[in-house]
């Protein structure tokens, strides 16, 4: 098992280039099911969450070709299973989104329960809801789901959660219905309307993807979308914030390239309470540790609120900022429980539930032996242990390589000292 070596406490600077968008590009590989052709995607991340999605469309029969260093060339048009391999989607949480373009062609998927990360229970209800009443049937079958539906129908649904990848996956499945089906209440992600402006570029036709109201207008289970350009992933939103956050804790003068600044306007509001100047610029943006830092809140919500995938990195640079600061996760139950860990570095974090806890600052930082959680909460670590003094240690490193590429490299380019070792 790989980990981290980080010494800390040294100030960072230069420039660092984001990266394809993890979210966006998992749900391009599925949707290349709904092609009659093969769809090229560049730019994508090359992270362990795209190898595992590649094996699994492999394991169905998809023909899958790496062109170029981002670059990836899907033949989806050989698909002849719709069972879901168990080992890796028990551990990976975003191969349900096959279940849409699947069921849409085929009519029928099972899978066992989706895992991935650890935080809270992760439920599938949203997916059932939406897909009985796009006409599907569900049932359970020797520890499997099971999705069957020989023609999926039109519907009005109205989500009492907004979910990104329930979202997504409807949206996938509506393209090939008969009949028109509306989503309320949906998520608002730029992945989301990234997805839809790809689809519809290809002869889908969906109306409304980044705001709360979809309709799509099926084309029929026999229709297939044709690719007549290469689709570019977005950058990751989630990436350029977490190194928004670490040099507002520790540059000297660090440059982000290729981001759509756009994309974090919570993040930047929230750092700019607390003191953090942030320079923007059409696809990049600039930033500095301040003087001083003023404590604040942080409740995350839905985009465009504040993303729950920042709330751990953040978390860290509430521990640098004078006075109190509640931090309120409002998406997932349990997704605090790394601040005990941060408590060991030194860190002064009253955990009052499973989704609030109290943050005393500013408290120095030490050194110490960690191991992963998550992807998100790793990468926490990373940003605790540039900022502690002395040595940590981060064990599990394989959940930060879930999400982020060569995140030592482009650390070590500005600055960081961090090792990969065995
Ligand atoms: C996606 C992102 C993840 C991000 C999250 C929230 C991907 C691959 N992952 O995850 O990085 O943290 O959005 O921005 O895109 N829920 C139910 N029932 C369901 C499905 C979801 O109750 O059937 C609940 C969840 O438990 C959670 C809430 O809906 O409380 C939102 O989660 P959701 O948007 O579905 O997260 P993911 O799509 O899994």
């Amino acid at each position: 098992m790989e980990k981290f070596i980080i010494h800390g406490g040294e100030p960072l600077a230069g420039e660092v280039t984001i990266g394809g968008a993890k979210n966006h590009a998992l749900k391009l590989f599925a949707a290349s099911v709904l092609f009659e052709d093969p769809i090229t995607i560049q730019n994508v991340p090359l992270i362990e969450d795209i190898f595992r999605m590649k094996e699994l469309l492999e394991g169905l029969g998809a023909k899958i070709t790496k062109t170029g260093q981002n670059d990836f060339c899907i033949d989806s048009s050989g698909i002849f299973r719709t069972d879901l391999d168990r080992e890796i989607t028990k551990r990976f949480r975003a191969s349900v989104v096959l279940v849409g373009p699947l069921l849409a062609r085929f009519g029928r998927v099972s899978l066992p329960h989706p895992g991935g990360c650890v935080f809270g229970e992760r439920p599938i209800d949203l997916f059932i809801a939406g897909f009985e009443q796009m006409g599907a049937q569900f049932k359970e079958k020797d520890d499997c789901y099971v999705f069957e539906a020989d023609n999926l129908r039109g519907a009005d649904f109205t989500f009492r959660i907004p979910s990104v990848t329930v979202t997504e996956t409807l949206m996938l499945a509506a393209v090939l219905t008969e009949g028109k089906v509306t989503l309320r209440n949906a998520a608002c992600e730029p992945e989301i309307e990234a997805l839809a402006h790809y689809l519809n570029s290809a002869g889908a036709k969906i109306r409304g993807a980044g705001t709360q109201t979809i309709v799509i207008e099926g084309l029929g289970k026999h229709a297939r979308l044709k690719s007549n350009k290469p689709s570019q992933i977005i950058p990751d939103r989630i990436e350029a914030g977490s190194f928004l956050i670490l040099g507002s804790l520790l540059a000297t003068d660090l440059r982000i390239k290729k981001c759509r600044p756009e994309h974090l306007a919570s993040l930047i509001v929230h750092l700019e309470a607390a003191g953090v100047n942030v320079e923007v610029g059409s696809d990049w943006m600039g930033v500095c540790r301040p003087e001083t830092f003023t404590s604040l809140d942080l409740k995350t919500r839905e985009y465009p609120g504040f993303p729950t995938d920042l709330q751990a990195p953040f978390s860290v640079f509430l521990t640098q900022t004078k006075g109190k600061s509640q931090v309120f996760e409002t998406v997932f139950d349990g997704r605090l429980e790394y601040m005990i860990d941060l408590k060991r570095m030194g860190a002064e974090i009253t955990i009052c539930d499973p989704h609030r806890a109290i943050i005393l600052g500013p408290t120095p930082l030490h050194g110490r032996e960690m191991e992963s959680p998550d992807l998100r909460a790793g990468l926490a670590f990373v940003i605790a242990a540039l900022v502690a003094k002395g040595r940590s240690t981060i064990h599990n490193v394989y959940q930060i390589d879930r999400g982020y590429e060569r995140i030592e490299e482009k650390l070590k380019q500005i600055n960081a000292n961090i090792k990969r070792v065995d």
